[in-house]
């Protein structure tokens, strides 16, 4: 398979064909996945839950991230690689932005990830006319889960989903590429999608219609211990090893089979 790039996930939206992405923490998973057809491999700051232990997002460093990045670039060969910055790497002002990106860009990410609408639509500007691509991340915003009393789902109010939707325009207005929609019902992803043709929209919990889909790694193999979200599905669960799991949870994404419209949606 030729590198993934931003120009060839555009073509796969134009061609209706789904992204494949997951979340990947090391160079050993990011050979499996790699060589599994993932399309998007996402350093996701889910590392501090899924990797240390934490209670959330939120203590997760750029130094942390910038280390796990090093770590999947050495394994990946082809898949398009996201990098979060995590929490307190981007808020200060565009130019903490700009540095904490720099770092993750040197680290072998070929995209940023950044939580939030409204103030964060100046720093995606900021970020991709400085030639750094930008995915952004509406919805359930992990990182805010103390402001926002809980993992639930948004945009659920006509209120809600309105500002959801005027974000979106705002953030693919200054030049995001990617827009992860996250626990948000599933017309509304479906709408944001249809409004935004050039935003590359992955869903999670987020119904059917988007671009395409992401899970952790550890919740589709059925790792994760505790609660998982209703959108979780254990792909090892019917899978004889791990890369056949990835290859199940591709092929399901493709065929448009995961996340499954009854089960997977609000
Ligand atoms: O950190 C993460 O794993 C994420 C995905 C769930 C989108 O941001
Ligand atoms: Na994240």
């Amino acid at each position: 398979r030729k590198p993934l790039s931003l120009f060839r996930l555009r073509e796969m939206q134009a061609s209706g064909e789904k992204i494949a992405m997951l979340t990947c923490y090391d160079a050993s998973f990011a050979r499996v996945l790699d060589e599994a057809g993932v399309d998007c491999l996402l350093v996701g700051d889910s590392l501090g839950m899924v990797l240390q232990g934490q209670a959330s997002t939120v203590p997760v460093t750029l130094d942390e991230v910038a280390y796990h990045t090093r770590c999947v670039a050495r394994g990946n060969r082809t898949a398009w690689l996201i990098a979060d910055l995590p929490f307190g790497s981007y808020q200060a002002n565009r130019e903490q932005a700009l540095a904490s990106s720099v770092a993750l860009m040197q680290a072998g990410a070929q995209m940023v990830k950044l939580e939030g609408g409204g103030w964060t639509a100046e720093t995606v500007r900021f970020l991709t006319e400085r030639g750094i691509p930008v995915c952004a991340h509406l919805g359930l915003t992990p990182q805010s889960v103390f402001a926002l009393g809980g993992y639930r789902v948004q945009g659920r109010s006509d209120e809600g989903a309105a500002k959801l939707r005027a974000q979106a325009r705002e953030l693919a207005d200054a030049g995001a590429a990617m827009l992860v929609l996250e626990l948000v019902p599933a017309p509304l992803a479906a709408r944001v999608s249809t409004e935004n043709p050039q935003l590359l929209t992955i869903g999670i919990g987020a119904g059917t219609a988007c671009a395409g889909q992401v899970l952790v790694l550890h919740d589709m193999l059925g790792i994760t211990r505790g609660k998982l979200p209703r959108f979780v599905r254990n792909f090892m669960a019917e899978a004889h090893d791990v890369e056949a799991a990835v290859r199940l949870y591709v092929s399901e994404v493709k065929a448009g089979r995961f996340p499954h419209p009854e089960h997977h949606s609000y």
